[in-house]
């Protein structure tokens, strides 16, 4: 086990380099189980979901390897169809495998995900769109089993926009017979990515990235290589970073455009911003204004900034309320932020921050991937020493994420702890 010793207080500036996307990466790499042969996908990071999610794909029979950021797929060998309970459990991601292998095998065994930090995270969009591709679906002993001789286009709509339903509706989708029609289909760009992905093997896709996606089912699909896009959230987490820690921040290997909603929020606290083709450069505002956000589906905020945007705004110079949308209790993170000096409270889906003067080092322990996010950076503004337990919630989304923070001028040092 780790955890990460902080000592608070320096400013940061300098340049930081965004790593490729976890949340396209989790849906691209069992896209590849349509098709036997080799695929080459490039800005792959090196992510423990990413090992997970390999883990995965080689107990069906597939081989994975990943040297630098250049991942190779080989999917020729896949005779299993079943995801089971050890690997699901530790990532909800894992559910992305059931598209796929309906849709190519016509047969899936997948463990239905467990909750996660912040509560339940139900599968039934997943499951519905299946059934209305013409497929069996039942439920047995914790498992998801899915049969279908030959799945048939279907209309299909999501009560809720949903990322992971979107994207394994249109992995099965891509192979049925006829077409498909998606309307509330989620617009993040790890699902365009999956799309795009999914068109240079020979699938018919119009619509990536609108509300309604149209797809024409083909007989076969081929192996392809492809450029992962870059990590929108890692690239708002350190432009936050630099709002918080003062000094000039640029983060390159970004895509500016996947990120106005929290472009238009920092300015709106104060911090100026310049940007480039793949950069985004941030100056830190001198006084932090309180800026209230509401989580959206993109191009909303993003609910996986909440938990970094209550830390920045625990310092603001006066309230700011955040309501999250999308996860009602994704909140686990305040009281360890509490811990640390902040003033914050809780009602049902809405955080009430009341800035304060600044914030005091103490022990704090992650509980998911963005909270450990939330408190690694309320510890680089926290006077004295903070102690951030359990980062490998952290190692799940970010890489090398204290490397990257010690070449923009944090203290930050990762050791090794037996406490739990
Ligand atoms: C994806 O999760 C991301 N994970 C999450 O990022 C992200 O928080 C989430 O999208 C929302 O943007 C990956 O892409 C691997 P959803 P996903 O289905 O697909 C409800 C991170 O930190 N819902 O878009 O699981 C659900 O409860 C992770 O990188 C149903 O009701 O999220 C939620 O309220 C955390 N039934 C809403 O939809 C379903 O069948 C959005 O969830 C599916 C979802």
């Amino acid at each position: 086990m780790y955890k990460f010793v902080i000592k608070g207080g320096k400013k940061l500036s300098g340049n930081v380099v965004v790593s490729g996307a976890k949340n396209a990466s989790l849906a691209l790499m069992p896209a590849s189980l349509l098709s036997p042969g080799t695929f080459r996908i490039d800005n792959t990071p090196d992510l423990r979901d990413v090992t997970t999610m390999s883990q995965l794909m080689e107990s069906l029979g597939a081989k994975v390897s990943l040297k630098g950021k250049l991942q190779v797929i080989d999917t020729t060998g896949v005779e299993k169809f079943e995801a089971p309970y050890e690997l699901v459990k530790k990532m909800r991601a894992s559910i992305y495998v059931l598209g796929p292998l309906l849709g190519r095998y016509g047969y899936a065994k997948v463990s239905m995900p467990g909750g996660c930090a912040w509560g339940p995270r139900p599968v039934n969009l997943h499951i519905e769109g299946m059934e209305k591709l013409g497929a069996e679906v039942t439920l047995d002993s914790g498992y998801i089993i899915a049969r279908a001789k030959k799945l048939r286009g279907a209309r299909i709509n999501f009560d809720v926009s949903s990322v992971g339903a979107t994207g394994n509706i249109m992995m099965a989708a891509v192979l049925a017979k006829g077409t498909t029609v998606i309307s509330n289909a989620a617009l993040e760009p790890e699902i365009v990515a999956l799309g795009e992905f999914l068109e240079k093997m020979g699938a018919h896709i119009e619509g990536l990235g609108t509300p309604t996606v149209t797809i024409e089912g083909v007989e076969d699909l081929s192996p392809a290589d492809f450029e992962n896009i870059p990590d929108r959230i890692e690239a708002g987490t350190f432009l936050v970073a630099g709002a918080m820690a003062g000094g000039r921040v640029k983060v390159s290997n970004c895509k500016p455009a996947d990120l106005t909603s929290l472009l238009v929020k920092l300015e709106g606290a104060g911090a100026k911003l310049e940007t480039g083709k793949d950069t985004i450069t941030i100056e830190a505002p001198g006084q932090i204004k309180p800026v209230d956000v509401s989580t959206a589906p993109y191009p909303g905020f993003p609910t996986d900034m909440q938990a970094q945007w209550i830390a920045f705004m625990a310092l603001a110079t006066g309230s700011s309320i955040l309501t999250e949308t999308i996860y009602f209790d994704r909140f686990k993170h305040v009281p360890e932020l509490v811990r640390l000096g902040a003033d914050i409270e809780v009602k049902e889906n809405i955080a009430i921050v009341k800035g304060v003067k600044s914030l005091k080092g103490a022990k704090v322990m992650s509980t998911d991937l963005r909270a450990s996010a939330s408190l690694i950076l309320a510890g680089l503004v926290a006077e004295g020493t903070t102690e951030v337990l359990r980062i490998y919630h952290m190692d799940r989304g970010y890489e090398r994420m204290e490397e990257k923070l010690r070449g923009l001028g944090a203290d930050i040092e990762r050791v090794q702890s037996d406490e739990f």
